[in-house]
C-alpha cells in the first residue's frame, strides 16, 4: 500500500490501524482497545495496555541479541572525546542508576527534573526514570536558575539529575551554582539531587541533599523494569506559550512508543542497526523523541553530540560525523545549515568526507527556506526532507513519507499529514476554506497516538489553548494552506511565540521580565527576521515618566535582565527606546505592523490603528539600529 492508501485507513479506522502499528511495541499488558473517548474533545490511547518505555528502547533489544550493537555514541568535539555504549552497557547503567533512584525513595508517578547537557548520562537519566515509571522532565541548559525554579514548582519533582556543568564554545556552563540558584527560588524542594561530575568542573555538593552519581549507586540493587498503563505520564516537556508561565506538555507512555517506532522507519527510513543522529539538545522535544526514545525503540544507534555546527572546531564537523559514525539519516534545524553555508558557502569542507552513507537530510523546528533546502540538496546530492511538527505532537504532523512511499518534494512545503492527523484550514469562524487559501492550521480530534493528552497540572489551560477556539479541532497556532495536491505551507505563527535558531520562545515571557524593570511603563516584544537564526528578539521600551538616564544604559541592563532571568537562550540582544507604541483603538499593541516595519516589508495600514503617526515614529527609531531599511 502507498501513503494515499494508509493516510485515508489512519482516518477511515484509526482503531485499526493503530492497533495495528501498537504489534511493533513490546506489552507487558495488551490495551484491550487503542482510543479512549473521555468526552469533552478529550481523548487518550491504549489506557488499559501495560507498557515500560526503557523495557522496549533497551532491554527488549538486548533480549534479541542486539547486546553488542552500539546504542548511543557520544561525540564531542568540544571536549575532543568519543565513546560508544552498547545496549548492553546501556541496560545495566540504566538499571543501576535507577536502583539509586528507588533507593532514594523515586517510585512510579514521581517527577524527577533532568538538568544536563549532551552526554550520555542525559538519556541513562531519562531512561532510568522511565524504567520506574517516574516522570521526567529535562530542562534545557541554556535556561537561567529562574526559569528552572519554575519548573520545579510546576512539577514538584522528587528528585533532580543534574551534571556539574555543561561546555559551550569557549564558556563553561555552571549547572550546579544555576541549580542551587534555582531551589533556592523555588518553593518546593527536591528530596534529593543526583550530580555527575563532569571532569572540567566539579561541583561542590551540598550535604544532606546531594549524592554523588556513582556514590548513590553503590551497593543498591539494580531496578527492574515497572510495567505502566498506555496513559502513564511518560514524561513532562515544558514549552513556550503566549504567556510568560511555560505549558508542561504531557506525554503518554505508550502513545509516544507506538508513533515514535512507526516513524523511524516510514518516515525516517530506518531498519533496526542504521545510525540515525539528530543534531539537537535532549532539552527539546527533538532530543525526546529523535535523540533518546525513537532511535532507541526501534534498534537504532543515536548520536549524542556535544557542538555546533560551526566552530567546534570548524564548518565541516557535521560532515566528518556523518561519515564517521555512518550515519544513515540526519536531522537538523535549518539554521544549523544556514551557519554552515554561511561559514563554508562553497561546501569545501564536505568533499574531505566520504558521505556515501547518508541517504537523507531532515529539516525541522522553524520554517525551512528554499535556499537552505537548494543549497543542501546540491551540496550533499541527496534529498533534503523538510518536517513540520511541534513539542505538543512530539512527532511529525505533516512530513514526507520517503520510507514507506518518498513523494515529490515541493520546495516550501513539509509535504503532507502523516497518518492519524487530519489537517484543515480554517477561517475565523471556523469553517474549511478552498484549497490555496490561507487561515489557521487545525487538526480534527482526535490527534494520534503520542501526541499531548493534556498540559500537566492545568487541563483548563489545555483546552483554552488548544480545543476551544474551534470546537472539535486540535489549534497548532500556526497558519498556512494546502494546495490543490494536499501539500500544506507552514507561513506564520497565530499567536506570540517566535522561533529563534529553532527555539520556541515567548515573547510574552520576555515582556514580563522587561515590564518589571522600574525604568519600563510599557513595552512590547517583536521577533524581526534574522538572516541566520530565522527570526531574533526585538524589545521596544517606553519609559516611566520622568526618567532621563540616558537610553543606552537603560536598554544594556534589559538586555542584562532578559539573560538573568529566562538565560542565554533567549538570545535578546536588542532593545530600543520609543516614545509610544502603536496600538488599536482598544489597546492592543500592534506587533505584527512592528516587524513588518522593522523588516523593510510592504504593510496594510491596520483599519483599526489608534494614531497613524506613530508608525512613521516607530520607522525612525528603528532605522537607527539598522532596522526598517527601504
Ligand atoms: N547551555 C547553555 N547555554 C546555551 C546552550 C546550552 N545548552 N545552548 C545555547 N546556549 C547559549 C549560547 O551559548 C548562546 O550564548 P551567548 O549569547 O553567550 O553566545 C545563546 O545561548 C544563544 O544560543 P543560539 O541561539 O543557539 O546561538 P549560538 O550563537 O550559540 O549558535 C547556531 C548559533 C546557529 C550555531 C546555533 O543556534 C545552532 O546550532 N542552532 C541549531 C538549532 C537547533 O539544533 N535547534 C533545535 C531544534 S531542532
Ligand atoms: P517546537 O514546539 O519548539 O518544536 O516548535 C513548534 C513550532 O515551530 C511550530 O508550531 C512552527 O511554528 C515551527 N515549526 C516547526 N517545524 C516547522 C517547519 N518544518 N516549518 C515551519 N515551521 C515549523
Amino acid at each position: 500500500m502507498g501513503y494515499a492508501d494508509i493516510y485515508q485507513a489512519s482516518l477511515k479506522d484509526p482503531e485499526g490501524f493503530w492497533m495495528q502499528a501498537a504489534d511493533a511495541i513490546d506489552w507487558d499488558r495488551k490495551p484491550s482497545q487503542a482510543l479512549f473517548d473521555r468526552g469533552e474533545h478529550m481523548y487518550e490511547w491504549y489506557a488499559d495496555g501495560l507498557v515500560n518505555g526503557c523495557y522496549n528502547a533497551v532491554d527488549r533489544h538486548v533480549i534479541a541479541g542486539r547486546g553488542d550493537q552500539p546504542a548511543i555514541i557520544h561525540d564531542s568535539p568540544i571536549t575532543g572525546t568519543k565513546s560508544t555504549l552498547t545496549y548492553a552497557e546501556l541496560q545495566t547503567k540504566v538499571a543501576s542508576l535507577a536502583g539509586a533512584l528507588t533507593a532514594q525513595g523515586v517510585g512510579k508517578g514521581d517527577r524527577v527534573i533532568i538538568y544536563m547537557p549532551m552526554i550520555p548520562e542525559a538519556l541513562e537519566a531519562m531512561l532510568a526514570c522511565a524504567r520506574i515509571g517516574a516522570v521526567h522532565s529535562v530542562v534545557f541548559g541554556g535556561f537561567a536558575a529562574n526559569e528552572l525554579a519554575v519548573r520545579i514548582d510546576d512539577c514538584q519533582p522528587k528528585a533532580i539529575l543534574a551534571a556539574s556543568c555543561g561546555l559551550e564554545p569557549g564558556r563553561v556552563v555552571h549547572y550546579k551554582p544555576l541549580l542551587d540558584g534555582a531551589i533556592d527560588l523555588a518553593t518546593h524542594k527536591p528530596n534529593v539531587c543526583l550530580i555527575f561530575q563532569r571532569e572540567q568542573e566539579k561541583a561542590a555538593l551540598t550535604p544532606g541533599r546531594d549524592l554523588d552519581w556513582f556514590a548513590a549507586q553503590e551497593g543498591v540493587p539494580p531496578a527492574e523494569c515497572v510495567p505502566v498503563e498506555g496513559n502513564h505520564p511518560a514524561y513532562i516537556l515544558y514549552t513556550s506559550g503566549t504567556t510568560g508561565a511555560p505549558k508542561g506538555v504531557v506525554r503518554p507512555t505508550a502513545g509516544h512508543l507506538v508513533a515514535l517506532n512507526w516513524t523511524m522507519k516510514n518516515i525516517y527510513q530506518c531498519d533496526p542497526g542504521d545510525v540515525f543522529w539528530a543534531a539537537s539538545d535532549v532539552g527539546w522535544v527533538v532530543g525526546h523523541s529523535y535523540i533518546c526514545y525513537g532511535p532507541l525503540i526501534h534498534g537504532n544507534t543515536t548520536i549524542v553530540f556535544e557542538g555546533k555546527p560551526v566552530g567546534t572546531p570548524d564548518a565541516g564537523t557535521f560532515w566528518r560525523v556523518i561519515s564517521e559514525h555512518n550515519v544513515r539519516s540526519f536531522f537538523t534545524a535549518p539554521t544549523a545549515i544556514r551557519a554552515v553555508k554561511r561559514e563554508d558557502p562553497k561546501g569545501e569542507e564536505r568533499k574531505k568526507y566520504d558521505l556515501s552513507c547518508l541517504r537523507a537530510l531532515y529539516l525541522a523546528g522553524e520554517r525551512a527556506d528554499p535556499d537552505t533546502i537548494e543549497w543542501a540538496g546540491k551540496l550533499l546530492d541527496i534529498p533534503v526532507y523538510d518536517h513540520w511538527w511541534q513539542t505538543e505532537t512530539g512527532w511529525t504532523i505533516a512530513g514526507n513519507p520517503a520510507g514507506l512511499e518518498a513523494l515529490p518534494v515541493k520546495i516550501g512545503s513539509p509535504t503532507v499529514a502523516m497518518p492519524g492527523y487530519d489537517v484543515c484550514i480554517l477561517d475565523d469562524a471556523g469553517h474549511p476554506v478552498a484549497p490555496g487559501e490561507l487561515g489557521a492550521i487545525a487538526v480534527k480530534l482526535p490527534l494520534p497516538p503520542g501526541t499531548l493528552p493534556t498540559l500537566w497540572n492545568a487541563t483548563d489551560r489545555f483546552k483554552k489553548s488548544y480545543l476551544n477556539t474551534f470546537p472539535g479541532y486540535y489549534e497548532t497556532g500556526d497558519a498556512g494552506m494546502i494546495d490543490e495536491d494536499g501539500y500544506l505551507y507552514i507561513m506564520a505563527r497565530t499567536d506570540d511565540v517566535i522561533n529563534v535558531a529553532g527555539h520556541r520562545l515567548s515573547t510574552g515571557a520576555m515582556e514580563e521580565v522587561l515590564a518589571a524593570h522600574p525604568d519600563v511603563a510599557e513595552c512590547a516584544v517583536v521577533g524581526v527576521t534574522d538572516q541566520l537564526k530565522g527570526q531574533s528578539p526585538l524589545g521596544l521600551l517606553c519609559l516611566t515618566t520622568g526618567v532621563n538616564r540616558p537610553h543606552t544604559e537603560i536598554t544594556s541592563e534589559c538586555v542584562k535582565l532578559v539573560r538573568e532571568k529566562i538565560g542565554p537562550v533567549a538570545a535578546f540582544k536588542n532593545a530600543l527606546v520609543v516614545d509610544r507604541l502603536p496600538k488599536t483603538r482598544s489597546g492592543k499593541i500592534l506587533r505584527g505592523t512592528v516587524v513588518k516595519i522593522a523588516d523593510g516589508e510592504e504593510f496594510k495600514m491596520p483599519a483599526t490603528i489608534d494614531d497613524p503617526a506613530i508608525l512613521d515614529e516607530i520607522r525612525e527609531a528603528l532605522q537607527t539600529i539598522g532596522y526598517a531599511k527601504a
